[in-house]
Formats: C-alpha cells, structure tokens, sequence
C-alpha cells in the first residue's frame, strides 16, 4: 500500500474489471442452483416429498441465494466501488483471486456435501467447505477493511456500511464453520432452527442490506437528485442496523424472545427510515433518456423495501406484546419479500445503470424502453407470491406451494433473462473498449468515449 495522504491517493483502475467472475458466478450459482432449487423445493411438496432431505436442500438453497448469488454480486459491485467510497488505493489486490476461488469452492462443497452428510466422504466435503468459505470471506474481510479504513475512520456512511456488510460476512462464515463442522461430525444434514436462522439473519440483512444501503447512498443523490443524507443520521442508521441484527441474532442463538424481538423492532424501524432518506429526493432523475425505464425497477425496490421494515416492526412490536419467539413462517414471508423484492430487484436494476457492460450497450446498442418495467413487474409479481400473499395468510397448503412453485419461475427466467444481458453486454463492451483503444493507438481524433454509468 502506497503512504501517501489518504486525500492525495487517487482509487485505482487496476479494478475495472474485478467485478466480471464475480456477476458470472453469483448468476451461475443462482440460475443453475438457487433459483432451480426455488423451483424444485415447492414441486417436490406438491409431489409428497416432503423429508429430511428436503430440509437439507431447503438450507442449500438459502445459503446458494444468501451468500452465492446476492453475497458474491455485491461483492464484486463492493471491490468496483470500494476505493471510490474510501477515496484510497485498492489494497491486497492479490487477494482476490485465491479468496474468490475459495468462497465459490466452498459454497458448491457445502451444496454437494450437506444433504449427504451422513457418508463420511461427504461430511468431510462439507467441513471443507465451510472451512474454505471462512477463509475466503477473512480474505475479503481483509481487503475491505484496508482499502475501506480511511472512510470507516471519517465515519463516512457508504464505506461504514459497505464495511459492515464484510465484517457480517466474516462473522457468519465463522459460526458456520464452527456449526456445519460440528454437524458433520455428528453425521447430521440439518443445522438446528436458531442457528440456521441466525446464519440468515447475519447473511441476508447484515450483509446484503449493509451493502445495498451503503451503494444506494452513494448513487442515489447522482441518480435522482436526492439531497445527500446527512452525515450523523446516515452513520446513525448504520449502527441501528448492525445492533439490530446482532440482537436477533444472538437472541435466536441464545433463545431469549424478548432480545430476538427487540432485533427485529429495531431492524424494522431502520429500514423504515432508510426508505424514508432514499424517497426524500422525490426522484427527479438526471439519469441518461436510455436509463430512465431503471426508475421503474428502483420504485418498487424502495416499496418493498418499506413493506418488509413495517413488517418486521409489525412482527417485533407483536413478539414484545406476547412474549413469544417470532413465527418462523412469518419470517420466512418477510425475508422473501425482501430477497426477492428488493435483493433480486435492486440487483437487476443496480447492475444495468452502474456496470461499464451495459454503458457501454447504451451507447452501441440502446436498449429497449421496456426492460426496466418488464424486470420490476416481474420480480414484484414473484416477491408477491413468494412473500406478501404468504404474509397474509393467503392461500391453504397446496395453493401456498402452488404459488411459490410459479413464484420461482418467474424468478428463474428473470434472472437467466438478467444473465443473457449481463453476458451479451460483456461480450460488446469488450469489443467496445477495444476498438476505443486501436482508434487511440492509430492517433485518430477520438469522437468515442469511454463509457459511463448511470
Ligand atoms: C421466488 C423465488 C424463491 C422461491 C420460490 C423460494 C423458495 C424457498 C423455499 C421453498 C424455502 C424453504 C422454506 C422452508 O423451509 O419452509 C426457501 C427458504 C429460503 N430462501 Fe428462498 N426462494 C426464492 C428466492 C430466494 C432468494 C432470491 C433468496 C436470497 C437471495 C432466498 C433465500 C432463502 C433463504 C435464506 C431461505 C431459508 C433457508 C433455510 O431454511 O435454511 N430465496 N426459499
């Protein structure tokens, strides 16, 4: 790392492209495992299978969308925007590739290896795994934290959140290690409810929200206009959000309700008031025309959003009221609201107006007018079977199955519809930016510019 004043250093551009294994493995393991398995899991019910082996894949899958298709996508998003945020030097840029290499080897020996875990050869697969994700996720831990630290150390909220979403990542790689390892050596395929859910809990919203929210205060007011948020509610925001989820979490390890509730209370009313910064501005964009149809896949990102912070608020106040644990299924209607919602959301829309891919597409290729629509309708309609009807307790047994089963396909076309653009839009950058630098090495008075997000 370079001693310069953390002011003078300019963020480096040897990460231009850092982001491109990671987008191509978080949409493999997502199209190819958790989205599939999204399909498969309700089908399987409807067909009478409902075991011990289901269980299994169902914690498969939730661990493959948790930290291999959202946790890897905003990853690689996080290395692009990390020196930007902090202002300073991509620090242990050798670190990427081995720990990249271990979380994906990790994650598809945790997938092989858990539902199986009673055959030795497999339980030791699945030791490996969770051993190699821990190690990888210490070495992202590592990066963040270093090129991160100037802007953790001014307190400036997208590098603190954005940093929070590793130290999360960390953490529930280290108990998963130490669960999963435990498990195995019990010849067992199933975590038990508390830990499994705080591994969720940490995974989904300290992770994947953390990083949403730190990316989002940082584009926001370019993209919409919106006022900047200020400094002390943002950094406020920021700790609420941590505390809230360490208090459910460790109020579901340790079974104390009131602690879990409490959590969950407060996770709500954070949310709450992101969403209330984020719709500050009144979305007048200044986005490019090509960009504008984004602004109806961001709209209902911020509206899902909102209905999982007055849920979980809803579900913490109620808790507090009776005294009782959280309902898991209640639960489980909240965290697809937000996972499909507002992860899968945001993650279609966020990746279209920020990555040099498909700036790059604007300029050659101008995309149609209807993508950002045709993406937020269809991720609205599976967040609203997969998650809202559920919530309210619409639908008997077969028809909840029924609906999740269509809810999923919806969610695997998109996504594998996502996939196609993300790949073909690659495929032309790079043809793009090369004829861009054999124009500049012939000497030719450039008309073409490099691309530009937003
Ligand atoms: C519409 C698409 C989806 C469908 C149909 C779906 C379906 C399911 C099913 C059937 C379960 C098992 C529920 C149970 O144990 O009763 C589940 C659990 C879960 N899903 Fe999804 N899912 C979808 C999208 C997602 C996405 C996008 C994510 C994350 C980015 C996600 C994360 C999870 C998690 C963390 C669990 C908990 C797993 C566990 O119990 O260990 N899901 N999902």
């Amino acid at each position: 790392m370079s001693d310069q004043p953390a002011s003078s250093r300019r963020p480096a551009r040897g990460g231009d492209d850092v982001h491109v294994p990671f987008i191509v493995a978080s949409l493999l393991l997502g199209t190819f495992g958790g989205f599939t398995l999204a399909v498969s899991l309700p089908i399987e019910v409807l067909a009478g299978s409902l075991d011990r082996s289901w269980v299994a894949h169902a914690q498969v899958h939730g661990h493959l969308q948790a930290v291999g298709f959202a946790g890897l996508f905003v990853l690689g998003m996080g290395l692009r925007l990390a020196p930007h945020f902090a202002r300073n030097e991509f620090a242990f840029q050798g670190l990427v590739r081995p720990s990249f290499i271990l979380v994906v080897a990790g994650l598809l020996a945790r997938a092989l290896g858990q539902p199986l875990a009673e055959y030795p050869p497999f339980a030791v697969l699945l030791v490996a795994g969770a051993a190699a994700e821990l190690i990888g996720a210490l070495g992202f831990f590592t990066i963040f934290t270093a090129t991160l630290g100037p802007g953790v150390r001014g307190l400036q909220p997208p590098a603190l959140l954005l940093w929070f979403a590793t130290f999360w990542f960390a953490v529930q790689a280290a108990f998963g290690a130490w669960w999963l390892i435990t498990l195995a050596a019990d010849g067992e395929t199933i975590l038990s409810a508390a830990e499994n859910h705080a591994l969720i809990n940490m995974q989904v919203f300290g992770m994947v929200l953390s990083a949403i929210l730190g990316v989002g205060m940082r584009t926001f007011p370019t993209f919409f206009g919106m006022p900047a948020p200020k400094q002390g509610a943002a950094v406020t925001g920021a700790l609420l959000l941590a505390t809230g989820v360490a208090a459910w979490t460790v109020g579901t390890v340790i079974d104390q309700p009131p602690l879990e509730n409490g959590g969950i209370a407060l996770l709500g009313v954070t949310i709450l008031g992101a969403v209330v910064i984020f719709g500050a501005g009144g979305w007048r964009h200044r986005m490019a025309p090509a960009s504008r149809n984004f602004v109806w896949a961001l709209r209902p990102v911020l509206l899902w959003l909102g209905f999982v912070g007055l849920t979980l608020l809803l579900a913490g106040i109620r808790g507090l009221a009776s005294g009782d644990a959280p309902s898991a299924t209640g639960l489980d209607a909240i965290r697809h609201m937000f996972t499909v919602g507002v992860i899968t959301l945001a993650i279609v829309a966020m990746a279209q107006l920020m990555l040099p891919e498909f700036a790059s597409e604007r300029i050659a290729h101008p995309p149609s007018q209807w993508r950002g629509p045709a993406f937020g309708a269809a991720l609205s309609l599976a967040a609203l079977l997969r998650g809202a009807l559920p919530w309210a307790d619409i639908g008997d047994g077969t028809e909840y199955y029924r609906m999740m089963a269509v809810a999923g396909t919806i969610a695997l076309l998109a996504v594998a519809a996502f996939a196609f653009l993300f790949l073909r839009a690659r495929r032309r950058h790079v043809a793009y930016v090369a004829n861009l630098s054999a124009l500049r090495s012939r000497g030719a008075s450039l008309t073409m510019s490099e691309p530009r997000s937003g």
